[in-house]
């Protein structure tokens, strides 16, 4: 039942704050100030090195928690798309985990990782959003997201409600492994506690993102720039972008711009730069620059602080609620995902089942 919504990609992108809060109940003990897993009896603390594994939407949640897990755990992460992990003859150490992300828990090219995984002598660790699918069976520690049932193609509340788990893995993690102090997790605590009201105050854009949809759905390419985490935000956004309006989209580092997509700017490729202030803000801006000094129309996607400091010759800015670091990428998943709603919807395209897609993806 898609309630008074038009799409099911839409009502699950309005969901968010709720099916966030509801995950994060899962997790956080906000009484005592604690991080905690599903899991409690499971021991991190031997743990040397991290495998993380997934396709798609998944697997750029999984791109967002590798540098979680090696800024706060200092644990070294490995990052793969299921469909190279098991053909690239992949070292794991005995003692390593292995994490799979997966909304469906079925999705051929993670299981089949899984599977190998485990005759590696891995530790499996899977986070998915169906209890009863093969993977969760599967898994050695199940951390469930509750995002509930996802029926749009476009991934979305599945997306925030795994960066909500992946975070308090982190945690975790980063607790056994003694680098978080109980000042640390009484931050993290705090942190995540406000995504659900950030995720809220992001929506309200909705309309203002409405508004200039139509400067980007008649483009042909549209790229997409973003530093550290905003950087599987920046793929994730081309993602959405380009499975349910079919327009080419291509996200980058924005440092990588000059070393070749920078060929492709003028002024008919709309470049979407997503960029929260804090210490990254500036290189970022600098790049964004580099694109606007070739006539390159820019999209700036940041707060009061990074609109006030570089919109200023923008083709538009979208101004998201400030927010710390570590609820950055779920706050701004929310305006590229309306982005591509509304660019599909302009374009009058199936949004939620998109052309040649399936919601899950059984074979290798
Ligand atoms: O069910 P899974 O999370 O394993 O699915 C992975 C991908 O197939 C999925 O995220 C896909 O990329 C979505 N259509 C993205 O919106």
């Amino acid at each position: 039942d898609k309630g008074n919504h038009r799409h099911f990609m839409q009502k699950e992108i309005y969901e968010q704050p709720i099916v966030v809060a509801q995950t994060l109940r899962a997790y956080l003990q906000r009484m005592e100030d604690r991080v905690t897993l599903p899991i409690p009896d499971y021991d991190l603390s031997s743990i040397k090195r991290v495998t993380i594994v997934a396709c798609g939407t998944s697997f750029y949640a999984g791109m967002v928690a590798k540098y979680w897990f090696e800024q706060f755990a200092r644990v070294p992460v490995d990052l793969d798309v299921a469909s190279e992990f098991r053909y690239r003859t992949p070292v794991m150490e005995p003692g390593g985990l292995m994490i799979v992300i997966s909304q469906s828990g079925e999705t051929a090219d993670t299981l089949a990782a899984l599977r190998h995984a485990r005759s590696e002598g891995q530790t499996i660790a899977a986070v998915v959003n169906v209890p009863t699918s093969t993977m969760a069976r599967e898994a050695d520690l199940l951390l469930p997201t509750h995002a509930g049932p996802e029926i749009g193609v476009a991934s979305t509340k599945a997306f925030t409600c795994q960066l909500a788990v992946l975070a308090a893995l982190a945690a975790n993690l980063a607790r056994a492994k003694g680098r978080l102090t109980p000042a640390d997790e009484k931050a993290i605590v705090k942190h995540l506690a406000q995504a659900p009201a950030a995720l809220n105050a992001a929506l309200a854009y909705d309309e203002a993102i409405e508004a200039m949809a139509g400067a980007v759905a008649g483009a042909r390419d549209v790229l997409y720039l973003g530093r550290g985490t905003d950087y599987p935000l920046a793929l994730e956004g081309a993602l959405k972008l380009k499975e349910i309006s079919y327009i080419h989209a291509e996200g980058y580092a924005a440092g990588e711009m000059k070393h070749g997509p920078i060929a492709l700017i003028d002024e008919n490729v709309p470049v979407i730069v997503i960029a929260p202030s804090g210490p990254l803000f500036d290189k970022t801006v600098s790049n964004m620059q580099e694109v606007q000094a070739r006539g390159g129309k820019v999209v700036l996607i940041s707060d009061y602080d990074g609109v006030e400091a570089a919109g200023e010759g923008c083709l538009a800015t979208i101004t998201m609620p400030k927010v710390h670091p570590l609820i950055a990428p779920l706050v701004y998943a929310v305006p590229v995902q309306l982005l591509a709603y509304h660019v599909a919807v302009a374009k009058g395209t199936d949004v939620d089942q998109p052309r040649n897609l399936a919601k899950s993806v059984t074979v290798e």
